[in-house]
């Protein structure tokens, strides 16, 4: 692929991280040729698109780099001759988002995207479009990349690797940069200074070890974190701190959205008063949508505004276009993502999607394998893949008793009575964006 001046195309691309993105590219181009950028969107997305793309074609422009950026409503026409597709959308929009989050809570079940009943139906929602985006690229691009930043991206890697013919696909997400970056502000150091060793799943993962200079750091990271006041943060989720006996009993490094699974009551109190006051994170995000395209309209505006990093996707344009880069210049270089197991985790199925700490070559992640998972989180991960794996038998199947069997086996909810109360508002709340089930 080298030498080849590269088509991006990004799908989703009305999205506000958009400017993320572009300026990741921008970052990057001596190492990484992009001529074209193909930003798409659907019909609903079409006006935030326009917004997002003359930004685009701003900062490019301000930059001085030779990259033309085309906005398009035409998906087989950005995917035409792809060189890596990314995909960030979200069906349904922040409308669905604020279902996912607020009917649980409602049964006493926590309301978040990716965990729990949400995560559920963003996943029933996400995957039969994925698979249809996986066929239209073993058509139009059948040697690209897909990069899949859509969430639940663990889920949805999976499901690309199970039920599609398109092989080169890698999940990313940010909580392990975002990791990384928080160690480093504590420690008051640079990022580059920082590694951490990270096994587990998609908003599962757990850092294995932390390393400054190439000395374990873990046990200090590990004090340091049991306070709220330290703790490492996301925009999108509350630290409420640590019982530093449990931590230290823990000995690994949790991510941010472990609390839900080792915090769930407080956790379930703390998203139902902030619906009830501030609103949920969907509600939340709404209204920074709203400033943040009020901001993208300025012509004058030829930066990614600072505004953008109340979002929780921080650093995930570094993380993107750090693992594009890495493949297409076999750099051979350790990033965590979401890939196939291979046996890497040996509790974890060999075609099972893992997020863990990957070698990136031209060739894609070779995950470097762990032996296995300390006893003590081995069983939650273990549930949390079984829980994937029923929910996109359930979306790829469209059945209703396969989605009740995931709702039941999550460990957030209660009992398979409330599972299924919940399971039936949602279908009924989300109709409109499952065909399959109706
Ligand atoms: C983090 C997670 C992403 C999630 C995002 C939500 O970055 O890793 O998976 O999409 O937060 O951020 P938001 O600002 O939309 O709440």
């Amino acid at each position: 692929m080298q030498n080849k001046h590269l088509k991006i195309a990004t799908i989703g691309g009305g999205s506000s991280y958009t400017p993320e993105l572009i300026e990741g590219f921008i970052r990057r181009f001596d190492e990484l040729p992009v001529s074209e950028i193909w930003l798409v969107d659907i019909e609903e997305g079409r006006e935030k698109l326009e917004i997002v793309g003359n930004l685009a074609k701003r900062m490019v422009e301000k930059a001085g780099l030779p990259i033309s950026i085309h906005l398009t409503l035409n998906r087989k026409e950005a995917l035409q001759n792809a060189d890596f597709v990314t995909t960030q959308f979200r069906v349904g929009s922040l409308d669905a988002r604020a279902k996912d989050e607020k009917i649980p809570l409602k049964y006493g079940v926590l309301g978040q995207e990716t965990n729990g009943p949400g995560g559920l139906f963003k996943g029933l929602r996400t995957i039969p479009v994925i698979l249809e985006i996986c066929q239209e690229m073993e058509k139009l691009c059948p040697d690209a990349w897909l990069i899949n930043f859509t969430n639940p991206a663990g889920m949805v890697t999976e499901a690309v690797l199970r039920y599609s013919n398109i092989k080169k696909v890698v999940g990313l997400c940010n909580v392990p940069i975002g990791m990384e970056m928080g160690v480093a502000k504590l420690l008051d150091v640079e990022h580059s200074r920082i590694r951490i060793n990270f096994a587990g799943l998609n908003h599962m993962v757990y850092g294995l070890d932390v390393f400054l200079d190439g000395v374990s750091v873990k046990e200090q990271v590990i004090s340091l974190i049991t306070d709220p006041k330290s703790s490492i943060k996301m925009q999108n989720i509350v630290a409420l701190g640590w019982e530093p006996e449990f931590l230290k009993a823990l000995n690994i490094f949790p991510c941010p959205y472990h609390q839900y699974y080792y915090k769930t009551k407080d956790m379930v109190e703390k998203e139902t008063r902030n619906a009830e006051t501030i609103g949920t994170r969907a509600e939340v995000v709404k209204e920074l949508e709203s400033e943040l395209f009020e901001l993208y309209k300025d012509p004058n505006l030829s930066i990614k505004p600072p505004q953008l990093e109340k979002r929780g996707g921080a650093y995930y344009s570094d993380a993107a276009v750090r693992l594009i880069t890495s493949i297409y210049t076999d750099k051979c270089d350790i990033q965590p993502v979401n890939t196939i197991n291979n046996g890497a985790i040996a509790s974890i199925p060999n075609e099972s999607a893992v997020e863990i700490s990957s070698v990136i070559t031209k060739d894609g992640p070779k995950p470097i394998a762990i032996g296995d998972l300390p006893v003590a989180v081995r069983g939650l991960v273990q549930q949390i893949k079984s829980f994937e794996r029923v929910a996109i038998e359930a979306a790829v199947t469209g059945d209703y008793n396969t989605a009740l069997l995931a709702m039941t086996i999550n460990p957030l909810v209660a009992s398979d009575r409330v599972g299924k109360e919940i399971l039936d508002e949602m279908l009924e709340a989300h109709k409109n964006y499952l065909p399959s089930f109706f």
